[in-house]
């Protein structure tokens, strides 16, 4: 299954819900996250939030200042949600590729890139990813920051360690099943849903990368960012790469 399929046909009704919070807490994470990370350039002209999903970075960069921000997401259920919350900040939408609308962006005109919440890891390959890293390298002006979080599935667990509740309610349950490859991961979701007295079951998956945080990071310096930075954020690694 196509990442854009897995979201439209399942995931991406009931994805800011697997959070368990009201949406305003997640903008106002992302934002504490941002300035904790020391990773707001002096610079807030333009930001590309990439995979923005519902848009908890694009809201906490324009909260943040940023003049422009473009969100890119391939799930246009998302993207409406991100038009639901961005109330009167200057957030663009794209339904997009990521690293094809990097690939086109001019060169120098951004002061900070986003990259978030997993997005990283769905790519079609490490070429892919790297091919990302030089894009940003060249969209980036001098000052400009790159923000990287995502899962590192390179230790592999097994037996039910494999499954992992992701939330539940009273009416739904999501259930993720990792399958382990050499190099990826298929991602299985496993979702219930009451309706009435009767509980529906639907399942769908998608395959990930296994990206180790050391391997991101040297590809960044390979692609010309100058300072290089992984740092935890929760759950998630992060990298936070500068181009001086
Ligand atoms: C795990 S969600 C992260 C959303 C948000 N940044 C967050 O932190 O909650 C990953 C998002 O990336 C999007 N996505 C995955 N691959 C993409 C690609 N190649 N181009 C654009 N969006 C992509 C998915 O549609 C999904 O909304």
């Amino acid at each position: 299954m196509t990442i854009r399929n897995h979201y439209e046909t399942l995931l991406a009704a009931h994805y800011t819900w697997m959070f368990g919070r009201p949406f305003d807490d997640k903008v106002a994470e992302q934002r504490r996250l941002f300035e904790h990370l020391g990773a707001l350039p002096k610079d807030r002209g333009l930001a590309f939030d990439l995979g923005s999903g519902p848009g908890f970075q694009a809201i906490a960069l324009a909260e943040l200042g940023f003049t422009q921000v473009i969100a890119v997401d391939l799930s246009p259920t998302l993207l409406t949600e991100l038009e639901h919350h961005k109330q009167g900040h200057a957030i663009e939408t794209r339904e997009a590729d990521l690293v094809a609308t990097l690939a086109h962006a001019a060169p120098e005109s951004t002061d900070m890139i986003v990259c978030m919440g997993d997005t990283l890891t769905p790519l079609e390959s490490r070429a892919e990813v790297t091919r990302l890293f030089a894009h940003a390298t060249s969209v980036l002006a001098a000052g400009g920051t790159f923000v990287l979080t995502y899962r590192d599935l390179s230790a592999e667990v097994t037996g039910t360690d494999r499954f992992i509740p992701v939330a539940s309610d009273a009416n739904r349950h999501l259930t993720c099943f990792l399958e382990y490859a050499p190099d990826t991961v298929m991602v299985h979701d496993l979702l219930h849903e009451r309706e009435g007295e009767q509980w529906s079951f639907r399942a769908s998956a998608y395959r990930k990368l296994r990206l180790p945080v050391d391997w991101v990071a040297t590809e960044l310096r390979a692609a010309g960012f100058t300072r290089v930075e992984v740092k935890p954020a929760g759950r998630l690694s992060c990298v936070l790469a500068r181009k001086t």
